[in-house]
């Protein structure tokens, strides 16, 4: 029986900050985003736009009414928790009217945890193979004004079905992963942005792949030219990019590097406009890939390699089904370019805005721009949701 993933769908905020104004505004040469980190924009998350809004919007974007109700699992993995103790999942199976006998909860390794939680949603398909498990990746990448990290932010969702019989990919049960004790990037529960080594976490990224990648290619017996394509996290793609040129050896051909380079450059194109969203990025990569690339075909491989500061990595691969291009979006380019671009003042306000609960611990926030779901206040230290009509933004 085959177990996979049957469909995708993916959420970002409406507003996003373009990084030659970010450049202008820093006194940085544009070229170091554009060349040297190979990013153009980031998307940018108001206060009424949380992991939950972006999760459920990117699930809304997918799933039927029989899906709903066929759903026995809601997994929420993120590095930009709302809540020390109630699950983002809970919301989320709330906000989609997911039918109520589901387990619903939420994983955490930094840009990892998602690997993790496709991996704990195939375990119980492969136990039960009616059920269908939403895992959502969810995150908003934060770092601070003025900080090294700040053109490595951005915010977005993916959603992803698994299922037996998928119609998209399909596990390949290859995985090899590797734990290293290294604080490369981390935060504390006190604090509202992360602390970060950065060169050094770029270093470790780079060691993790190449260190997995030998174990992976022992235990697989596979070679890179075995795949069609390979997607990696996404801090930022020139870090990827870098990464794929170490995997790339000597003996390879010039077609085959051709058609590894090229797939990449579709692997990037979404996360270049959108920045990190962290968990999530290596899986808009490979959306990215499947909705831009136009010489991928059934039975091709996809190499994937996933990475959480801390740190954990893994390398993995995926196989497309027949029909798989049936389940893609050709909308994508166009909903991205709908947002709204803010100038870097308007960016600082939003981003950044802070909230302030009266005595109560209420507050209803200002109108913004929303994708299917809208973080309207809190109330009482309670999240307060609605869904986003169509003439509501
Ligand atoms: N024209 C073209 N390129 C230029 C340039 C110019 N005028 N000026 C600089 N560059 C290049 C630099 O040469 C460099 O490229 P190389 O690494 O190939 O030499 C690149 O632009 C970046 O320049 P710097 O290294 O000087 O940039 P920085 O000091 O601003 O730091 C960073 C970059 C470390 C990535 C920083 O943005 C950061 O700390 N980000 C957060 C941490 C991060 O993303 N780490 C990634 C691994 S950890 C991880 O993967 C988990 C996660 O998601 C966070």
């Amino acid at each position: 029986m085959m177990i996979g993933i049957d469909k995708m769908g993916f959420a970002t905020p409406k507003y996003q900050l373009k990084m030659a104004d970010l450049a202008q505004a820093r006194g940085v040469d544009p070229n170091k985003y554009s060349e040297g980190l190979l990013l153009d924009a980031l998307s940018i998350a108001p206060i009424t736009e949380d992991i939950i809004t972006l999760a459920a919007s990117a699930a809304q974007d997918i799933l039927t009414e029989e899906d709903k109700a066929a759903i026995d699992m809601v997994i929420v993995a993120t590095e930009s928790s709302v809540d020390q103790s109630k699950a983002a999942a809970v919301y989320v199976h709330s906000l989609l009217d997911i039918q109520p006998f589901a387990r619903s909860f939420e994983v955490k390794e930094a840009c990892y945890s998602a690997t993790a939680a496709l991996n704990y949603a195939k375990l119980h398909v492969e136990k039960s193979p009616q059920s269908r498990v939403l895992v959502l990746a969810s995150d908003i990448a934060k770092y601070g004004i003025g900080s090294a990290g700040e053109s490595t932010q951005g915010a977005g969702s993916l959603a992803m079905l698994i299922t037996s019989n998928p119609r998209l990919l399909a596990f390949q049960d290859d995985n090899v992963a590797q734990t290293r004790d290294i604080m490369d990037f981390w935060r504390p529960n006190y604090s509202e942005t992360p602390f970060v080594n950065g060169m050094y976490s770029t270093k470790q990224y780079l060691d993790s792949l190449t260190t997995t990648w030998a174990e992976y290619q022992k235990r697989s017996g596979k070679e890179l030219t075995d795949f069609a394509a390979f997607c990696f996290h996404l801090p930022f793609p020139k870090l990827a990019l870098k990464g794929l040129n170490k995997l790339i050896n000597k003996g390879i051909s010039e077609e085959k590097k051709e058609q590894l380079l090229d797939n990449f450059a579709h692997s990037i194109t979404y996360s270049k406009q959108v920045g990190n969203i962290y968990t999530g990025s290596l899986y808009l990569g490979l959306l990215s890939l499947l909705e831009n690339a136009k010489t991928l075909k059934a039975g091709d491989q996809i190499g994937l390699f996933s990475y959480g500061s801390g740190a954990v990595s893994e390398i993995f691969s995926l196989k497309l089904m027949p029909d798989f291009d049936q389940q893609l979006q050709t909308q994508r380019q166009a909903s991205l370019d709908q947002r709204q671009t803010l100038t870097v003042a308007q960016y600082e306000t939003l981003f950044f805005e802070e909230t302030k609960l009266d005595e109560t611990g209420s507050r209803e926030f200002a109108h913004y721009a929303s994708n299917a779901f809208r973080l309207t206040g809190i109330k009482e230290h309670q999240r307060q949701y609605s869904k986003v009509s169509r003439n509501d933004n």
